[in-house]
């Protein structure tokens, strides 16, 4: 049976752009009382002003994922202005397109920081409201969503570090599935494949350069509200993983094949280098190179 939405709250990191703003929306479409956070308090003072003129119900905090007790915070503010948490979707995070040996170990630890600390900063607490709520007789505790990616499966090269906090934040959220399942509580790990948001413009930013790296053909970009009602759908029939869409079901099994195949997945992923040379060589050309 599926699971009523309507009132229930969710509180939802990284909604300030992209894919959890998009989430934001639908989560309040579908009658969810939405809290959301991020560092952008004006993008998400105008989310909350868009979901009220809808009739939805939302509030807004800034904060940096990097900080607990700011996180603990946001979960609190959920809870006493809504009454109770019934999903927290840790979705912030940021990517970089580098090799793995001119990555500092700064920029390493800045990454695993708000990608995977980011995301269990704002679960502990929700999990604690969560473990203290009665379980209904039809229905879940409560519900843990992690913004994870494909590349959680196999890693990109330029993309080592990034991949690995998603992969981290898969690994994670198997094993709390299998240990919360039994206390009334579902975990998801979501995994986006190319998504149009901000976040390859932020790659460029935090990279430097712009992207020489190309690895999504423009065809394949999914929207943002589309993965974001597919996450609605999960969050009425709670499911493991989500792969959202046939793209994303085709990226799954690719990559799982891939991962069975290693040669495979060099010869396919050893294009993508060379490519990305060229593109630097003719950057270099054109005394573009930094
Ligand atoms: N787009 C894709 O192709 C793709 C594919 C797979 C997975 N994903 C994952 O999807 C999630 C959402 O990304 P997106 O695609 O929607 O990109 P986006 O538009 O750049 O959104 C990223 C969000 O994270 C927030 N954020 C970043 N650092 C933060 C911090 N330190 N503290 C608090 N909030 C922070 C940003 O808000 P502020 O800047 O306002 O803080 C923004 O709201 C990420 O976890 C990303 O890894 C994206």
């Amino acid at each position: 049976m599926a699971i009523d939405l309507n009132g229930k709250p969710i509180a939802i990191t990284g909604a300030s752009s992209g894919i959890g703003a998009a989430t934001a929306v639908a989560c309040a479409r579908a009658g969810m009382a939405v809290a959301i956070a991020a560092r952008r308090k004006d993008k998400l003072d105008d989310l909350v002003e868009r979901i009220e003129k809808h009739g939805g119900r939302a509030i807004a905090a800034e904060l940096d994922v990097r900080d607990a007790d700011a996180c603990r915070a946001f979960i609190e503010l959920c809870v006493s202005r809504f009454g109770s948490i019934h999903a927290v979707y840790a979705n912030a995070g940021y990517g970089e397109e580098i090799a793995m040996h001119a990555m500092s170990d700064q920029g390493l630890r800045d990454m695993f920081e708000v990608n995977f600390f980011g995301s269990m900063n704002v679960v502990r607490p929700a999990l604690e409201h969560m473990l203290a709520a009665t379980q209904p007789e039809a229905g879940l505790r409560g519900h843990v969503l992690f913004c994870s990616s494909c590349v959680a499966r196999l890693a990109l090269p330029y993309y080592g570090a990034y991949s690995a906090t998603k992969a981290a934040q898969h690994h994670v959220g198997r094993a709390m599935k299998l240990e919360l399942e039994p206390q009334g509580i579902a975990v998801t790990t979501v995994h986006p494949i190319g998504t149009r948001t901000e976040f390859f413009q932020q790659v460029e930013v935090r990279s430097g350069h712009s992207k020489l790296l190309s690895h999504t053909p423009d065809a394949f970009l999914q929207r943002p509200d589309y993965v974001a009602n597919l996450t609605v759908r999960c969050l009425r029939r709670p499911r493991a993983e989500l792969w959202p869409g046939a793209s994303g079901t085709f990226v799954r099994f690719g990559m799982s094949v891939l991962t069975l195949l290693p040669w495979l997945a060099d010869l396919s992923l050893r294009g993508m280098v060379d490519r990305r040379l060229k593109n630097y060589a003719a950057r270099e050309a054109r005394g573009e190179a930094s």
